[in-house]
């Protein structure tokens, strides 16, 4: 399975902290967003991942992220000139994904919690159809929303909608068959000119085969999308690192523990990032080996 991170978007919403760099690299405590995303893509075995993003940013991801040699996984760059939609970096990545299954991630949504990889390897398993995740926020109008029945069978999704028929929120965090390019490709733009993820959802609603698996209250799903959003994703992050002694969503830590690279390519990413004590986190895991 291949994965895609859509890390584009203008974030007029975040002005003037976005006007010159894209929202995604901007930091949540201690890393850049995008390490989020990144590192659960990486968490449910996805090694070989397209970064869609604008012409004006993509080089400052390129210089952050690189090849992904570094961290045993592939990265390739795609360019998307305008915000054209979700569903159209399904588009715009149909040669990279070449008929297969694909996972794509909002690049500004961080997930955290217990368990995290048994739900990420749910939806990995999909070979047929689409899996998302719901979670109950208080403020749904701002999301796509998932309506289930009395045996939690997903009933209806709609985008933004005034009045939510629930209070589950849909997830920036989707994994497709092959099917969803085709799909993605036969969408009508909406109204504010972009192919809408809860669309193509929607068909695979429509179709039976779409599995909204939800995200109980032991999971965070942190929005970023507001100064306000932005700042306690950062708090939280902190919050946990603090308290526990452990990074969240380190791509180094991600990738050593899920085996893709070696004690010695950890020691080798660690060493540039020494002075700011990430690097030194690093080399502490291989000395403790914690589980
Ligand atoms: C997008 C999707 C929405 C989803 C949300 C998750 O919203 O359209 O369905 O719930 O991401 O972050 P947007 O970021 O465009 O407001």
């Amino acid at each position: 399975m291949k994965g895609i991170i859509l890390a584009g978007g203008s974030g007029t919403r975040l002005y003037p902290a976005t006007v010159a760099v894209s929202k995604q690299l901007l930091p949540v405590y201690d890393k850049p967003l995008v390490y989020y995303p990144l590192s659960v893509l990486m968490l449910a075995g996805v090694r070989d991942i397209l970064l869609v993003s604008t012409p004006h940013d993509l080089p400052l991801f390129r210089r952050l992220l690189g090849d992904g040699a570094q961290w045993g996984v592939r990265l390739s760059y795609a360019e998307q000139d305008k915000p054209r939609g979700i569903a159209h970096a399904l588009v715009l990545a149909e040669g990279f994904l070449a008929g297969g299954p694909s996972a794509l991630i909002l690049g500004d949504n961080v997930f955290f919690g217990n368990d995290l990889d048994l739900r990420l390897a749910e939806g990995r398993r999909t070979a047929e159809g689409a899996t998302v995740f719901a979670y109950r926020v208080a403020d749904a109008e701002r999301y796509g929303v998932v309506e289930f029945d009395g045996a939690g069978r997903a009933l209806s999704l709609e985008e933004k909608p005034r009045a939510p028929r629930s209070d589950w929120a849909v997830t920036g965090l989707y994994f497709y068959d092959r099917e969803a390019p085709a799909i993605a490709r036969s969408l009508a733009p909406s109204a504010r000119g972009e192919l809408e993820i809860t669309d193509l959802n929607r068909i695979y609603l429509e179709r039976g085969t779409l599995r909204v698996t939800q995200l109980g209250r032991g999971y965070a799903w942190l929005d970023t999308g507001t100064h306000d959003s932005l700042l306690e994703a950062g708090e939280f992050v902190r919050a946990i690192e603090k308290r526990t002694g452990q990074k969240v969503a380190a791509p180094e830590e991600v990738a050593w523990r899920m085996g893709f690279i070696s004690d010695a390519e950890l020691l080798a990413a660690s060493a540039p990032l020494r002075s700011s004590g990430y690097g030194r986190y690093l080399e502490r895991l291989i000395q403790h080996r914690a589980p």
